[in-house]
């Protein structure tokens, strides 16, 4: 039989199926470095509060130094006894101080402790996963420069609609991950406030300096209301959704990647080190990379239903219920830091096949709405221009010929508004480069909109 730190009111041994049931040290053993530091936090302020003596506080500091280092080492016995990581760290505190180590928890619950090492533990976590994001994304830039000119055909409906150039369209995946980032650091500030001291879920009649613990941790504030900062858990909820937004935005990346890098597309190679063989078919290099980030993208969504499912209808303050937030938020956060990991690897040494992406460009009158545009300009009404560039397409697809491969004579068929200026808007470069505005696809806006890119993630 074990005695358990609370065990004073029970009669009985906690049921055996029970004890395992109820146990969360299987994976809240991850936040023993936050704990730790938590826990000297409040020690020490405790004495400086004159609550525990000074000598007091720093045997216990010493004792859950050692005990951070065995675990390090991988010689702690985790017990699951002990259902959690908080009170394992507590009873081996009490084995290797001895009695002194039962004063540690003076003015403080297993409530507020839980609620500072989850914080503490992500907001480490984000501050990686930033610096991932924007590794991929100045990955993103370095490739919008080196294809700033590569065309490639836009789609819309995964058709071909007009052309683009490769690196506007490594801008536009910079985008979607900016904002990404940008919600990041918001829900960080957000995050990176303290509820160590509050206990359970009242406050305490010690003289606590939650100031003082906050400091000394890092935190940026105190949390303002004690019910609250036990049983608030908006932080991993708003975690889960940045995260599910990001792989949203990576399993539109992969869709891509895939599409780009099959044999009907051919448009880039993703290189041999980010792709795996068939077992049986021996000429197959599949893109499991990108697959993966896609398929990870549904349990990520999933955690943040399992997350918003866990909050509803909670009364304050602190419920079990919340042990349950651990699992789903470890996983996004492994899954997310992951995935921006192996694209950050993988997107700038994709290999591109510009002369691929260009014959597709040509073969699908990505240039219409230019020759649409040119008659614009010579007078012609928009709706009767479209009409008779579309009555064009028509005689292309059936001599199998783009606009820019007909005749002078042939095209003026279809009006005789047509001159031998309009091969000029008939090539690619020239669609791409006429679309010379902010946000345009043209080489030199792309060049411009990569540099004001690297400016924009070095100031966030
Ligand atoms: N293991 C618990 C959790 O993850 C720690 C807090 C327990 N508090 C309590 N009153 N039982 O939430």
């Amino acid at each position: 039989e074990t005695a358990k730190p609370w065990g004073g009111r029970f009669d009985e041994p906690t049921d055996a199926f029970v004890e395992a049931f109820t146990a969360s040290v299987g994976f809240d053993r991850r936040l023993y470095r936050e704990d730790i530091a938590g826990s000297i936090a409040h020690a020490r302020m405790l004495a400086d509060q004159g609550v525990i003596a000074a000598d007091e506080a720093e045997t216990i500091v010493g004792g859950l130094e050692a005990i951070r280092e065995r675990i390090e080492a991988g010689e702690f016995e985790w017990r699951v006894d002990l259902e959690d990581v908080h009170m394992n760290i507590e009873a081996a505190l009490t084995q290797e101080v001895g009695d002194v180590g039962k004063k540690l928890h003076t003015g403080r619950s297993r409530n507020d402790q839980v609620a500072t090492d989850l914080r503490l533990w992500l907001r480490g976590q984000v501050d990686a996963i930033a610096g991932e994001l924007a590794r991929l994304q100045r990955g993103l830039i370095e490739v919008a420069e080196r294809e700033a000119e590569t065309i490639l055909p836009g789609f819309t409906h995964l058709q071909s609609a007009q052309p683009v150039t490769f690196g506007h369209h490594m801008l536009a995946w910079f985008e979607m991950l900016h904002r990404d980032h940008q919600r990041l650091l918001d829900a960080r500030e957000r995050l990176n406030v303290s509820p160590l001291g509050v206990a359970a879920l009242a406050g305490t009649t010690y003289p606590v300096d939650r100031e003082a613990t906050a400091r000394a941790l890092g935190f940026d504030g105190v949390a303002a209301n004690s019910l609250d900062a036990v049983s608030d858990r908006d932080f991993a909820l708003e975690f889960c959704s940045v995260a599910a937004i990001c792989m949203t935005h990576l399993s539109r990346m992969a869709e891509e990647m895939v599409l780009w890098s099959s044999a009907q597309f051919d448009f880039v190679d993703l290189g041999d080190a980010f792709c795996t063989g068939s077992s049986i078919m021996p000429q197959k290099k599949n893109p499991d990379v990108p697959e993966l980030v896609r398929g990870k993208t549904g349990r990520v969504n999933g955690h943040l239903f399992a997350l918003l499912t866990l909050m509803k209808s909670q009364p304050l303050a602190y419920n079990k219920d919340n042990q349950e937030d651990k699992e789903p938020l470890f996983d996004a956060v492994d899954t997310l830091a992951g995935s921006l990991r192996a694209f950050a690897d993988l997107v700038p040494r994709m290999t591109v096949k510009a002369e691929n992406m260009r014959e597709a460009a040509r073969r699908g009158y990505a240039t219409a709405t230019d020759l649409a545009d040119y008659l614009v300009r010579k007078g012609v009404a928009f709706r009767d221009a479209h009409e008779v560039v579309g009555r064009a397409v028509r005689h292309g697809i059936s001599t199998g010929r783009d606009l820019g491969e007909m005749e002078l004579t042939e095209l003026q068929q279809f009006s005789d508004a047509i001159g031998a200026d309009v091969f000029e808007v008939l090539t690619l470069e020239g669609s791409v480069a006429a679309r010379d505005h902010i946000g345009g696809t043209a080489p030199a806006r792309v060049r411009t909109a990569a540099g004001e890119a690297r400016q924009r993630l070095e100031r966030l």
